[in-house]
């Protein structure tokens, strides 16, 4: 089983040979062998051109004198197809036996998982994703990290990585403060425990408001956090406390999106471990005291030369570098990671490249082996003018009522296309529609641009959406539910080779998926696998509007049923890798 890189490898080495025995200067040629525009074949060499340029000569001679030796190649006659375009790329098209053959190897999800996993085979990925500051409520912006993050931990995992999920709660700060003050003067007990963010949030609020009109109220909430930072057991209490009712309502949330988490390792786990880094940092030589403040420069950055990371406040207090620093330290020492990932907004850009750079020099210094380091990015959601998403009452709006909202607004599509579905499948049918298509919503745009938030958009079943693909995986499956037993399992043996174009086209799309999956971890954009499902899914729906697949002659129909299984392997498994599930009806 092979991606199509490894036939293009091959290829390559074919027209380098080629180019050997006609004389070329191989100091200056190369093959550059590359997936073709399948309008005008599957492989092309584009090497002529450049070579042409150099040595004065005319491209499409120096085409055609390769192609001679090419055309006499075994493997290359019975597989390929060859012809010159344009000025002089060669180009292969596959003939459709080696469609076939090559094809046949995607035939089991385990042949598709042994494809990649020798990508990450042997590492141990930890992945930051999520991780949002406690006592609060997640609002639509919180999605994004949840969601590219558990797509990324996927298909890390299918890649062979071992993946540690990691939510580092911003559980550590100064608005303990105001938030202790109210919880303990205005808590609801009951709404506490049926809306636990909810009533923290409002708490909050309250600490926060009565603060700024209130010199006194304001003093009191200083010293409530006073008393937290310094161990008195009535607030520290309470923190774990607050602590677990966040807890508890972000599960509720993450439940919905199928997310659960190895770790809840937030800053304050690391509170203690801060001292080692100030220690570490400032006998290697790294760190250095500025006006009573801990910090890092980077001479050899442009901006960082000046612009300092500050790893202790001038009050003596830990912050949000010191405490990732220690979560650096502990990652790689306790988890073994030779890989961290911190799915994060992209405002925290210098944050993290600093933390990159300080680690790099820390870890090197110290002996230890630095881990690849990646800052997963992503822009804003926004509304149809381009700002931050509000209800209408202008608050931000919740995560939870958004997917409650999706649900319901799936069950309306979803009942109106089955009436007669007892009402229990509809229900269920319609959370996976819903939650899908919000988490489809989320990943289909690259992930560092902004997008804009439609509901008509993303629950369409038109376009590159959670519901189109969904359903296109239903309607594959309801074929299998017309065809018998025995002519699944001869399909591999019968099936003859393609014939219609519709037929080759989708067989070139099933093909091209361990490309796809490579291309993807590679960037760690999940777009790119999104918008090859949407490629794929057209090219099967172009197929099965043209060519019959339950017709009469056994080797026809083997091999278009073979299509048909191959396209819904790769979209069960993909919508899978990004976390969406799959129906068997909708
Ligand atoms: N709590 C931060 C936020 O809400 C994200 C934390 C990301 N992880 C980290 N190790 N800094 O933006």
């Amino acid at each position: 089983m092979h991606g199509w890189f490894d036939v293009a490898d091959k290829l390559n080495t074919k027209v380098v040979a080629a180019a050997h025995e006609k004389g070329f200067d191989l100091e200056i040629f190369t093959a550059d062998v590359k997936l073709a525009d399948p309008k005008f074949g599957d492989f092309q060499a584009n090497g002529a051109l450049p070579y042409a340029k150099r040595t004065q000569s005319n491209p499409r001679e120096v085409a055609n004198s390769l192609m001679g030796t090419l055309a006499s190649d075994n493997e290359i006659q019975s597989n390929f197809e060859l012809s010159i375009a344009g000025p002089g790329f060669i180009n292969f098209k596959m003939k459709p036996s080696f469609t076939l053959e090559w094809l046949k190897t995607f035939s089991s999800e385990k042949s598709l998982v042994q494809s990649a996993m020798h990508l990450n085979e042997g590492q141990t990925i930890v992945v930051d994703y999520g991780s949002p500051n406690t006592a609060k409520q997640m609002h639509v912006g919180h999605i994004r990290s949840v969601v590219i993050g558990e797509a990324i931990c996927r298909l890390l995992e299918f890649c062979g990585a071992k993946v540690i999920r990691d939510n580092h709660l911003g559980d550590w700060g100064t608005a303990y403060g105001k938030l202790f003050y109210a919880y303990k003067r205005h808590l609801d007990k009951e709404n506490l425990d049926t809306d636990p963010l909810g009533e923290l949030e409002r708490l909050y609020r309250i600490g926060n408001e009565v603060a700024e009109n209130d010199e006194n109220a304001l003093q009191e909430c200083r010293d409530e956090l006073v008393n937290l930072q310094n161990g008195e057991s009535e607030n520290v209490e309470l923190w774990q406390l607050v602590n677990e009712y966040s807890i508890k309502g972000l599960k509720e949330v993450y439940g919905l999106l199928d997310v659960e988490y190895d770790h809840y390792l937030g800053e304050s786990f690391y509170r203690d471990k801060v001292d080692q880094v100030y220690e570490e940092l400032l006998k290697c030589g790294i760190a250095e005291e500025s006006q009573g403040a801990l910090v890092v420069f980077h001479p050899e950055h442009k901006r960082f030369k000046k612009q300092p990371f500050i790893i202790r406040k001038s009050d003596g207090a830990s912050n949000y570098a010191s405490t990732d620093l220690a979560t650096m330290l502990y990652r790689l020492e306790h988890f073994k990671a030779t890989g961290i990932i911190i799915v994060t907004d992209d405002r925290q850009k210098d944050h993290f490249e600093q933390l990159e750079l300080t680690t790099k020099k820390w870890f090197e210094k110290t002996n230890r082996e630095m881990p690849t380091f990646n800052n997963v990015m992503f822009g804003k959601i926004t509304d149809d003018q381009g700002k931050a998403m509000k209800s209408r009452s202008g608050e931000p709006i919740r995560l939870i009522d958004l997917l409650q909202e999706a649900v319901e607004r799936a069950y309306l599509i979803v009942k109106e296309k089955n009436p007669d579905l007892p009402e229990e499948e509809l229900r269920s049918i319609a959370k996976t529609v819903g939650i899908s298509s919000v988490k489809y919503a989320d990943l289909t745009p690259n992930r560092t641009s902004d997008y804009v938030f439609s509901w008509e958009k993303l629950l369409s079943l038109d376009g590159n959406t959670a519901p189109y693909l969904l359903y296109a995986a239903t309607r594959i499956q309801s074929i299998f539910r017309k065809v018998n037993e025995s002519s699944l399992d001869s399909m591999e043996s019968e099936a003859s080779s393609f014939e219609t174009a519709e037929e080759q086209a989708l067989a070139r799309k099933i093909i091209e998926f361990v490309g796809v999956i490579h291309q993807t971890i590679d960037t760690l954009r999940p777009h790119t696998l999104c918008s090859y499902l949407y490629e794929l899914s057209g090219a099967f729906s172009s197929f099965y509007n043209a060519d019959h697949v339950i017709v009469d002659q056994p080797d026809v129909r083997a091999r278009r049923l073979l299509l048909c299984r191959q396209t819904l392997i790769i979209l069960k498994m993909s919508l899978n890798l990004l976390g969406i599930r799959t129906l068997e009806r909708m």
